[in-house]
């Protein structure tokens, strides 16, 4: 199926762009980090870069959902399950036990480019104009707190 699109040899990578801020600076220093994170996903090293990049996946969608829950986000738990339904497709993609391969690499990254641009551009940015209609304040980094780290982290099946 993949060999149609005859691109397949060349790296996918997709870089941040202004164009993808929500507005909220802490959430889009964050959304950066994960493209970068992206990025650098490669062959030899791609447990390690994984596991880094799904930590950090983790972290991320802790504090994004911490911010939504303190500003009353009436779209809070719908939000709440896009992140848990994220969790569930990368644990199923990364759990197939295959041997690491360029183009798996590549698949990978593929994959969390599309789901993150998708998901920044639709739901995360529904979320930063809503934010700031309300005229909130800025928030304070909020850390993960050990619950949602767990659930998360749980939901992801990785260490
Ligand atoms: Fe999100």
């Amino acid at each position: 199926m993949s060999e149609a699109f005859g691109v397949r040899k060349a790296p996918f990578v997709i870089e941040w762009r202004d164009g993808f801020k929500i507005s909220i600076a802490q959430i889009d220093a964050e959304h950066q980090h994960l493209f970068q994170l992206v990025k650098a996903l490669n062959l030899q090293s791609a447990d390690q870069k994984v596991n880094e990049l799904l930590d950090y996946v983790v972290t991320h969608f802790s504090n994004e959902q911490a911010l939504m829950e303190k500003s009353g986000y009436p779209s809070f738990e719908q939000h709440l399950k896009l992140h848990e339904e994220f969790g569930a497709q990368v644990a199923e993609f990364l759990g197939s036990g295959e041997d690491w391969t360029e183009e798996r690499v590549q698949d990978v990254r593929r994959f969390l480019n599309k789901w993150l641009i998708g998901h920044i551009m639709t739901h995360d940015l529904r979320f930063g104009r809503w934010y700031k209609e309300r005229q909130l304040t800025a928030p304070k980094p909020i850390a993960a707190s050990k619950e949602q780290r767990g659930f998360l982290t749980r939901l992801f099946g990785l260490k």
